[in-house]
């Protein structure tokens, strides 16, 4: 009787020491794959992690309003001059903050760049949960080819004018003290009657969503 529990407690001392044995051996294998993976692996694991923590392929910048006041040929019909300004807004769902370390956004007509914001935009750190309103402008003069010009000549005559408006946005994820920093572009449409004598024209975006590219 003795003998049996005595032996039994050994085989179960066995069994508890060999799971034991085989979770540390499992963990170092596990340590070891995760700092092959950090060390070699172009994509990283933590990139990949905060990936599908923060679901960049869900994330959109909206286009809330835009005004237009200015979309027009100059007097020698072989530049474009524009004044533009939107809201856009960019919403951060999660419960972390994001940190947008640059933020740019460029204009451009029938593939045309016509140029970047008056005033460059500046970073920064969004709370959790909230909703950021950002406001770029854009105003100037530039040179453009024929093909461009009979464009928005034709655009201009039809009443309707579309331009797209490029975000760039360079945010870094933190938890913890790990870091990770991802780069994203979107495209904004935008349409808008046609301007006439600097009599501005709207649109209403209501959260219009821009593409990612
Ligand atoms: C056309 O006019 C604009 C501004 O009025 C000027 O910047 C541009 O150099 C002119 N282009 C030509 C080809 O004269
Ligand atoms: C510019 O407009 C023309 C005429 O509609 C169109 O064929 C062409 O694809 C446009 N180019 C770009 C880059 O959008
Ligand atoms: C976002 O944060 C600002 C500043 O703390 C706060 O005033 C605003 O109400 C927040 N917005 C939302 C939608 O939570
Ligand atoms: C946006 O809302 C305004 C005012 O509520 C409305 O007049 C307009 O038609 C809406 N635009 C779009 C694109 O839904």
């Amino acid at each position: 009787m003795a003998e049996g529990k005595k032996s039994m407690f050994q085989s179960v001392k066995g069994i508890f020491l060999g799971a034991y044995k085989r979770y540390r051996s499992c963990f170092k294998c596990l340590t070891f794959a995760w700092g092959c993976a950090q060390m070699w692996t172009p994509i990283s694991l933590t990139f990949l992690i905060y990936w599908l923590v923060y679901r960049p392929d869900q994330f959109h910048p909206h286009t809330e309003s835009a005004v237009l006041a200015v979309l027009d040929l100059t007097n020698n019909a072989s530049a474009i001059q524009y004044d533009l300004a939107v809201d856009l807004s960019v919403r951060n769902s999660h419960r972390l903050p994001i940190r947008y370390l640059d933020v740019a956004a460029s204009v451009f007509y029938n593939g045309t760049r016509l140029g970047p914001t008056d005033d460059p935009l500046h970073g920064f750190v969004q709370k959790p949960k909230n909703i950021t309103v950002l406001h770029p402008a854009f105003h100037g003069v530039v040179n453009v080819d024929s093909d461009v010009v009979a464009q928005l000549q034709r655009e201009r005559a039809e009443g309707t004018v579309h331009l797209r408006v490029t975000v760039s946005l360079t945010v870094m994820y933190k938890v913890w003290s790990v870091k990770d920093v991802f780069f994203y572009k979107y495209d904004c449409w935008l349409w808008f009657t046609t301007p006439h004598n600097g009599k501005p024209t709207h649109f209403h975006g209501n959260g219009t969503v821009c593409w990612r590219v």
